[in-house]
């Protein structure tokens, strides 16, 4: 990992964690823009072990297997773009993460224990080196970093999230099915909220966000007055 931005400022570690198209990538990207923070993508990191399992043969459900063969790639951001792209051996796999393949296996990747601990230990090393972060999934607020300055959850409802989900695909120009996308965010949602291995929960303490009905400027604004103001009681 290169250098982060903020050498020599305070850490400060914001989560964002909640189920698929709730806007978590895009807001995390902004807010961390607005606070001259990083961002990091941790499901970016499950797809890559997805299209690990696919370019392997590996049976998702083989998890030991995988994270050994996860092991044998180097898997890193390039945080001089922004967002940062996301390299596996070098190759820029940011887009091909994103494919239905992957999105179809990744919530299977993301039930398998050795697998969650490589990249939970990972996440922790990147926030090490880049203190000053701003980090989306499902389990940052309540397991990866449950000390982090301050924990949002965000949420929406299922057939918002569909949709938002369908018009973010077709304007990266993939092409979608609007009821296969619905089908996989409804599957996925099922499977991270059931896992045994640090499931998608709201963290205690964190604050919740319902998204169904606004729109991204008015999500990051109430989130940049809640970081301020914990930042001002002077939590950071
Ligand atoms: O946010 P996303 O759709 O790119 O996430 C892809 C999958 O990875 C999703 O099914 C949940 C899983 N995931 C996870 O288990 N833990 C995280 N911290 C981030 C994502």
């Amino acid at each position: 990992m290169s250098e982060s931005k903020t050498d020599g400022m305070p850490p400060l570690i914001i989560t964002i964690d909640g189920p698929a198209g709730t806007g978590k990538s895009t807001v995390a990207h902004q807010l961390a823009h607005r606070l001259s923070l990083d961002s990091l993508d941790s499901g970016s990191m499950y797809r890559a072990a997805s299209l690990v399992a696919i370019e392997h043969g590996i049976d998702p459900a083989e998890g030991p297997r995988l994270a050994e063969a996860l092991g044998t790639v180097d898997l890193r951001f390039d945080w001089t773009i922004s967002p940062p792209a996301l390299l596996m051996d070098g190759r820029d796999i940011s887009r091909r993460v994103r494919d239905m393949d992957v999105s179809r296996i990744v919530s299977e990747v993301a039930k398998c224990s050795p697998v969650r601990a490589m990249l939970v230990k990972a996440q922790r090393s990147i926030a090490s080196q880049h203190p000053r972060l701003v980090t989306e999934g499902r389990d940052q607020g309540s397991i990866v970093f449950p000390d982090a300055t301050v924990r949002f959850y965000l949420d929406a409802d299922p057939r918002v999230r569909a949709l938002r989900r369908v018009s973010q695909l077709s304007a990266s120009g993939l092409e979608v099915d609007v009821a296969e996308v619905t089908e996989d965010i409804r599957r996925r949602d099922e499977i991270d909220s059931t896992r045994s291995d640090g499931p998608l929960i709201c963290p205690e303490g964190a604050i919740i966000i319902d998204t169904s009905s606004l729109d991204i400027d008015d999500v990051v604004d109430h989130m940049v007055k809640a970081v301020r103001d914990r930042i001002n009681d002077g939590v950071a």
